[in-house]
């Protein structure tokens, strides 16, 4: 049976070992803390603290702790353990030429999901060029659906995809509030609003052009719709969205280059 190694067992980790566990791996999970263990344990995991074991015993290995906790986690391990293994990052922010730096001789990858992979429907994108891909991908679509990218559009995608569902909660809010000062109890707005956003998606998937064509075919002349329109522009609500991206894009970059660095800088240190 094929091993399954997830370092590190928090929110993505633990969704990471369930897609593992749902295609037949042998899945190993470890944590550092009595409760991380006990929850890698209930899932249906083998749990470990010893990230060197869980290495050597794996095939393909999913990196999913904190950016900060990485070079703690790979000072844990022997470089020759890593030889050969396929091993997936999760990490925001850490490029894969800083993983190469510290993990030799393995087939990477970077992975960035969402959090929709509680409900198994993250987005998720995968970059990385070596042997392996197919294992990458069939692991992370257990977990939804899943996009190859070049690592430089990695952090466009965290702020579209990454902090996309936070934006859209938002949204979401305001409308239900909308429908509250309309009148509308809060509890049928809020099951309204899901169920509008669902077929939304469905019919804009089907539609396949321009979104502004789903839109016009709603907008009749001196309508609800338009009035609805015009205050959204007047209030810049599309200036405000691109702005969102771009600004959230732009910060995932920033923190990006943060943390790398500061990855880059610990692994020269730990050689010295
Ligand atoms: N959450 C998201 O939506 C999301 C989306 C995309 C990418 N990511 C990335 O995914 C990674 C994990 O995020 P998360 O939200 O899942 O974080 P999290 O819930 O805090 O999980 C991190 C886990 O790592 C464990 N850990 C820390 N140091 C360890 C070590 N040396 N050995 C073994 N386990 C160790 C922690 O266990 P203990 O508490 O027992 O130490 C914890 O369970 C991050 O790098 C983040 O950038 C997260």
């Amino acid at each position: 049976m094929e091993v399954l190694s997830v370092l590190g067992t928090g929110t993505i980790g633990s969704n990471v070992v369930r897609a593992g566990l749902a295609l037949g791996y042998r899945v190993i999970a470890t944590g550092r803390s009595e409760k991380t263990l006990l929850k890698a344990k209930e899932i249906g995991a083998v749990a470990l603290r010893d990230n060197a074991s869980a290495v050597s015993q794996a095939d393909l290995i999913v990196i999913s702790v904190k950016p900060q906790h990485f070079t703690e986690l790979i000072k844990s391990i022997p470089r020759t353990f890593w030889k050969g293994k396929t091993v997936v990052s999760v990490m925001a922010g850490v490029r894969l030429d800083t993983l190469s730096e510290a993990i030799r001789d393995a087939n990477l990858f970077r992975a960035m999901p969402n959090v929709n992979a509680v409900v198994n429907m993250s987005a998720t994108a995968l970059s990385g060029s070596s042997a392996g891909k197919d294992v990458v991908e069939a692991l992370f679509r257990q977990l939804g659906v899943v996009y190859w990218i070049t690592e430089d559009l990695m952090d466009v995608w965290t702020a579209l995809v990454g902090s996309g569902p936070a934006f859209i909660s938002e949204i979401v809010d305001g409308l239900i509030l909308g429908a509250v000062a309309s009148g509308m109890p809060r509890d049928i707005a809020h099951s309204a609003v899901l169920d509008m956003l669902r077929g939304t998606v469905e019919n804009l998937k089907a539609h396949r052009g321009h979104p502004i064509e789903v839109r016009d075919y709603v907008t009749t002349p001196a309508g609800t719709t338009i009035r609805g329109l015009k205050a959204m522009e007047e209030r810049g609500v599309k200036a405000a969205l691109i702005e969102t991206i771009e600004g959230s894009s732009k910060r995932a970059s920033e923190l990006g280059k943060i943390v790398d660095e500061k990855i880059r800088r610990e692994l020269l240190d730990a050689e010295r």
